[in-house]
């Protein structure tokens, strides 16, 4: 909530009428408006990249308007090939629609949760683990919609045919800057909610699941619909994990003490896969 905003309303409403406020009112605000302060103006932009996490179980409290604003303005400034801009955002609060988007989900889940179930259990994507020991697919498919329950969701749709602002080269060699600049986009949405002191879940949409949403959304044929982020205040906190930067970095040219060749990358996806175990990555429940 934005209070010093809201404050000056109140002021401006009713001149001088502020003494009015309860002394718990005024107690509330000021205690929101100090752990709002601490929230957006100590953590600078380092810490926001290093602590944004993605969430995926969200208090039930609704989130304030002046939040959702400051998210979609962040979004509107995301950079985008050739600046074509080729984002629209739907936010959806209502309850009906968010319950229909996650039948639709589920629906279609089922796929990736069939192709899932064939990789042995240890290479499984975390999501498709069970939270316990229990392996029981019930416990994995609970977890599949707990973003609906999130207070906001903004569903990201893309207009392809900004793509001819690109240069006609770029589009020749199929460079598509129409998919970077969506997901440069969805980022901006997720540093923005984490700099609110918010969590977000980006929702990867396989076509078919994105194709029956569109209808669900009543989104034009021409346009598609990149993916959903859910947008809430987080209800645990996640462990995270991240490779080394003395992994990852060259100088000058690509230097092959950092290559992996086929076995290194099934040894580093294990690895990442327990370190996404142990420090919760997926946990969703109170309990897993
Ligand atoms: C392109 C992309 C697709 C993603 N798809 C999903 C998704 O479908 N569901 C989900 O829960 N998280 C999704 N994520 C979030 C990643 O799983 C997450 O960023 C990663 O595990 C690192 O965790 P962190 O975001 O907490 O640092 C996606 C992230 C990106 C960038």
């Amino acid at each position: 909530m934005e209070v010093s905003y809201l404050l000056g309303l109140r002021q401006e409403k009713s001149p001088g009428r502020v003494s009015h406020l309860t002394c718990l009112e005024e107690k509330a605000l000021r205690y929101a408006s100090n752990k709002e302060e601490v929230k957006v103006k100590d953590r600078g932009f380092f810490e926001v990249v290093k602590e944004r996490r993605s969430i995926r179980k969200f208090k039930d409290e609704p989130i304030p308007e002046s939040y959702l604003e400051k998210i979609l303005e962040a979004a509107r400034w995301a950079m985008s090939g050739a600046n074509s801009q080729p984002w629209q955002f739907i936010v959806i609060k209502n309850r009906e629609v968010k319950d229909r988007l996650a039948s639709v989900y589920s629906r279609y889940r089922e796929i990736t949760l069939a192709l899932e179930l064939t990789r042995l259990e240890e290479y499984r994507q975390p999501a498709f683990r069970a939270p316990d020991s229990t392996q029981s697919i019930e416990a994995i498919r609970s977890r599949f919609t707990a973003w609906s329950k999130a207070p906001v969701i903004i569903a990201l749709v893309g207009d392809p045919r900004l793509l001819q602002a690109s240069t006609l080269a770029a589009r020749l060699y199929e460079i598509h800057t129409f998919d970077q600049s969506l997901a440069i986009c969805a980022y901006t949405i997720h540093l923005a909610a984490s700099a609110l002191g918010l969590g977000a879940q980006w929702i990867s949409l396989l076509p078919p699941i994105a194709e029956a949403m569109k209808e669900e959304l009543a989104v034009p044929r021409e346009l598609v619909l990149f993916n959903l982020n859910a947008i809430g205040y987080p209800d645990y906190e996640p462990v995270p994990y991240r490779r080394e930067l003395s992994s990852l970095l060259h100088y000058d040219r690509y230097d092959m003490a950092n290559f992996m060749n086929m076995e290194d990358v099934q040894k580093y996806i294990l690895h990442q896969r327990k370190m996404h175990a142990s420090g919760g990555a997926y946990r969703v429940g109170s309990k897993d």
